[in-house]
């Protein structure tokens, strides 16, 4: 049997008397990805931070595989450094062979001498996730990193995530408003809704587009209360 990485157990986080979120039970592979969907305020980006140890819950129980993982995070807003050239996003100053290869990874190479400001809101991201992946980190958390993009861009990126989640055996825990983004890109889809999560379901990771369309919309159905066909 293969650990999780992570384990919530009927996590609850508050904000002094508001209750953000309640009754969270889930579990993180090593090698999955998934997807948290739902209206926004529903408590997505709380679990996120909770699992990131940003947050401390104010109940429930949060296990992480012993040694824990390493994690990162990306977010909308790629908080990088307009002052230090790509390569130096990524590397902090070290210009090790590895900061080479991730830039080669994300197709960055030609960029590696450039500025932040002189990248496309595609290329930000892609630097963005390289140097999420500095850490080598088994998770990786997304807070809809891809939200900004164009639809091209935006399609090109989830591929990009996929790959490199493949290749390095990464588990993700992708937060996003597209249902259809997280049916292309998960094995697992969790419905967050009024602060805890009260549906999950299959992904449809590598499917044909069908189904990744069947997917998404039952997923919507969901989230919108409609009845899903059987
Ligand atoms: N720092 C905070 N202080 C008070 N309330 C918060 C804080 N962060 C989130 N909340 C509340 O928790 C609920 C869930 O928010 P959030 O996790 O951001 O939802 P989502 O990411 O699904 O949009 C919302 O009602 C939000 O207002
Ligand atoms: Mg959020």
């Amino acid at each position: 049997m293969t650990e999780p990485l992570v384990t919530l157990q009927n996590l609850e986080k508050r904000y002094g008397h508001s209750m953000a979120i309640h009754d969270v039970s889930l579990q993180l592979y090593p090698g999955e990805a998934v997807a948290l969907v739902g209206m926004s305020g529903g408590g997505k980006s709380t679990i996120m931070r909770l699992i990131a140890g940003l947050e401390k819950p104010t109940g429930g129980r949060l296990t992480y595989q012993d040694p824990a993982p390493v994690m990162r995070v990306m977010y909308q807003d790629d908080r990088l450094l307009p002052w230090l050239t790509v390569q130096d996003n990524v590397g902090f100053g070290q210009h090790g062979q590895w900061v080479t290869d991730l830039l080669a990874a994300v197709g960055l190479s030609e960029a590696a001498e450039q500025y932040p400001a002189q990248l496309s809101g595609g290329q930000r991201q892609r630097l963005a996730l390289a140097r999420a992946l500095l850490a080598k980190p088994q998770l990786l958390l997304l807070d809809e990193p891809l939200g900004a993009l164009d639809a091209l861009t935006r399609r090109k990126m989830q591929d990009l995530i996929m790959r490199i989640c493949a290749e390095r055996h990464l588990s993700s825990l992708l937060i996003t408003h597209d249902v259809q983004e997280a049916a292309r890109m998960a094995d697992w889809i969790i419905v967050v809704k009024d602060g805890t999560n009260v549906y999950q379901t299959a992904g449809a990771k590598g499917q044909e587009a069908a189904t990744v369309a069947k997917v998404g919309e039952d997923v919507l159905r969901v989230i919108l209360d409609e009845q899903v066909r059987a």
